[in-house]
């Protein structure tokens, strides 16, 4: 039996035991998954520790994904863009090897909605660790142009500076953001507090795909307001369900079936 595990802090609420149990069990794969809480003034003594106990590998999620991506030995092209680390490896050699699979995540949960990001006006909010991390795989699939809105501007506009060799991007604050979009992505933290940026009414283009990174059993306020705006609304748990499957496919070098174990997770909210 091969050891992964998630590190978090706190990390008890954690799905990934769950959905990486699933994958196991779909895939055939004979994997033991625990969530860890990682003491928060030594992430990477945690991880040592793990891989002395057998451990082949790791989810890392809130506070230590910053933290995770300078342990590496060796990173992703994307986990560089992203400058975190969201799936450590444990290579052969014993190296550590660190990648990134958010923002594919948020890719292939959009496509399995049939929302085709080719040619699309896309609007990210927020410009944190959360937007940096799915930028790259974002502007990969080439849409018409990808704008980043921030309360605080400036920091929307770094962002955009450090991303602008990949695609048309630029960004900005809340006041100054002129539609329509095909896709708003919701990358702040606001839906946490129940908050809602302060956008304008005629954001979204006919059939328009609101997305929120967060999901909960109930819409988020930002999936609420949109939905009443004419859009049509999707929460990130297929985020959440698609990054841990391209993890597990990092690890374990096949793609389990997603599908059942978002069905699964979403009769648990
Ligand atoms: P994360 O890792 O989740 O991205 P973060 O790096 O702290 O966390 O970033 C949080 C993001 O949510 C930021 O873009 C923040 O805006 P500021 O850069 O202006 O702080 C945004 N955010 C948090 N609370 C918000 C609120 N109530 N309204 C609008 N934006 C908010």
């Amino acid at each position: 039996t091969d050891r992964y595990c998630v590190f978090g802090h706190p990390v008890g609420h954690s799905k990934s035991p769950a959905i990486h149990a699933a994958f196991a069990k779909q895939t055939g794969e004979d994997i033991d998954y625990t969530a860890i809480e990682a003491p928060l003034d030594d992430f990477v003594g945690a991880w040592r520790a793990f891989v002395a106990e057998g451990g082949r590998g790791a989810n890392v999620t809130v506070p230590f994904k910053e933290e995770a991506f300078r342990l590496c030995d060796r990173l992703s092209e994307r986990a560089s863009r992203a400058g975190a680390v969201n799936t450590l490896i444990l290579a052969d050699d014993g190296t550590t090897h660190g990648d990134t699979t958010d923002g594919v995540g948020l890719v292939r949960d959009l496509k399995r909605q049939g929302m085709s990001l080719a040619g699309a006006r896309v609007l990210v909010l927020g410009a944190g660790g959360a937007v940096r991390g799915v930028l790259e795989p974002l502007l990969a699939e080439s849409p018409a142009s990808l704008v980043i809105a921030n309360r605080t501007a400036a920091k929307a506009e770094a962002l955009a500076a450090d991303f602008r060799d990949l695609g048309k991007i630029r960004g900005g604050g809340f006041d100054d953001l002129a539609g329509p979009f095909d896709l708003v992505i919701n990358g702040t933290s606001a839906s946490l507090a129940g908050d809602l940026p302060p956008l304008p009414d005629d954001l979204f283009a006919e059939g328009a795909t609101a997305y929120d990174m967060m999901y909960g059993a109930e819409p988020t306020v930002f999936l609420q307001w949109a939905t009443e705006r004419g859009a049509h609304g999707v929460d990130g748990l297929g985020m959440l369900v698609e990054q841990a499957a391209e993890s597990f496919f990092q690890w374990r070098g096949k793609r389990p079936d997603t599908a059942p174990v978002l069905e699964m997770l979403r009769c648990s909210l």
